[in-house]
């Protein structure tokens, strides 16, 4: 029998000026089987117990550290059901593997870990724990990438041919991190960052994005890493060429040096008969143009959609969807997951990222650093 009630959430980050920690929480709540009851939200025990008055939690479930949370929430009766992780990279695997070694699922941020040794290590931890790890990588929640997965699945613009796909961000054009800019001091820090800047930040998003609306592996890559900005300790522009798995090529930009954009994240896919556009800027259409025929503008909740991408809309045609909502459609599967999970042991949805997409994202920034260092392309 399903469960009635709301699973439980304990975040760890998020805390006070934090950028993704409350988006987290939104996206969570949004559909109503979640709730945040618990957190380890920053690594000051003060600025976590601020944070929890914020966020209206028990003042008791406003830890000093996740390690405090992991041990007390075990031993109440209304423990938390599950671990949120949005801190900086660093911290991913320590507290995955805590939640994880303690029984609790865990729903991560990415990259997934910092380095590619620690998401193999990750690896064996969650199969050993045998519990859901899920990764929020947003954009995979959005319904026209959804509709673009089923068109490319379906066959609609034949074998791909060609991928373009670019995520250009402006923010790190200057050395803001020299004036303690909370989100670029900590990612310009191989230390907490990992050793792929750029990269791992947002390159990792778009390579996400590639495989999981083509459905095909990147198999070799050969990539330029640059750090444009001086003094800058990690690469903040990128451009890598790929080789897929059935023979198509493509091109992947990232670069937070792009002076001007904001979250400019676009993906291009060519077939035999036609293409694919959408960019998650205006993320509520996606452009399907055949070579033969005219183009086609194909809307958020048009009932014309794939399934798959009908799934995930809440709104009538015409009523924006977001950011918040493509996450919140990462949490409502991944809940979905849990108490199926719970119930019978059921499989991750196929839709959801998990610990393999945790696995090749990590992967691509080892082997795009790797090419960058020798300049030869390098097998995946
Ligand atoms: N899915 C996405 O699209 C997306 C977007 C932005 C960031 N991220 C990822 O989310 C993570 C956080 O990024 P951000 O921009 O929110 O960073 P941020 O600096 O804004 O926030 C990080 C938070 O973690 C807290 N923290 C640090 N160490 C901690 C510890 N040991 N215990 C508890 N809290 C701790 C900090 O105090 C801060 O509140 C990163 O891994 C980043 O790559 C993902």
């Amino acid at each position: 029998m399903a469960e009635s009630r709301k699973l439980r959430m304990g975040l760890v980050g998020g805390g006070p000026g934090a950028f993704i920690g409350p988006v987290h929480r939104i996206a969570a709540e949004l559909d109503g089987r979640i709730e945040l009851v618990a957190g380890a939200f920053s690594s000051s025990p003060e600025k976590s117990r601020a944070a929890g008055l914020s966020y209206r939690i028990d003042p008791q479930r406003a830890y000093g550290s996740y390690e405090e949370m992991i041990a007390q929430e075990k031993q109440r009766p209304d423990a938390i059901d599950f671990v949120v992780i949005a801190t900086p990279n660093s911290t991913h695997l320590p507290v995955a593997k805590a939640a994880l070694e303690a029984g609790i699922p865990v729903m991560s941020d990415k990259p997934a870990t910092a380095t590619y040794d620690q998401v193999l290590e990750l690896e064996k931890v969650v199969a050993r724990a045998g519990l859901p790890y899920g990764l929020t990588h947003t954009y995979a929640g959005y319904a026209l990438v959804r509709d673009a997965r089923a068109l490319c699945a379906a066959g609609e613009i034949g074998p791909v041919r060609k991928v373009v796909v670019e995520y250009l961000q402006g923010w790190l054009s200057e050395s803001i991190e020299a004036s303690g800019q909370k989100q670029a001091s900590w990612r310009v820090d191989p230390k907490l960052n990992g050793p792929g800047g750029c990269i791992g930040d947002i390159g990792t998003h778009a390579f996400h994005l590639l495989e999981y609306i083509t459905g095909l592996d990147v198999i070799a890559l050969q990539g330029t890493l640059r750090s444009v900005v001086e003094g800058r300790q990690v690469d903040d522009d990128c451009t890598a060429l790929l080789k897929l798995s059935n023979g198509a090529q493509g091109i992947l930009l990232a670069s937070q040096i792009a002076a001007g954009e904001g979250n400019g994240l676009r993906i291009r896919v060519y077939g035999e008969k036609g293409s694919l556009h959408w960019q998650q800027e205006n993320p509520n259409t996606l452009t399907l143009r055949r070579t033969a025929g005219p183009d086609e503008t194909r809307h958020a909740s048009g009932g014309y959609l794939s399934p798959d991408a009908r799934a995930v809309t809440r709104l009538p045609g015409g009523h924006p969807e977001g950011y918040f909502e493509a996450f919140a459609v990462l949490y409502r599967e991944f809940a979905e997951w849990l108490e199926a999970w719970r119930a019978n042991k059921a499989e991750a949805p196929a839709t959801l990222p998990g610990i393999r997409a945790a696995v090749r994202g990590m992967r691509f920034i080892e082997r795009a650093i790797e090419s960058s260092r020798t300049g030869q392309w390098v097998e995946f």
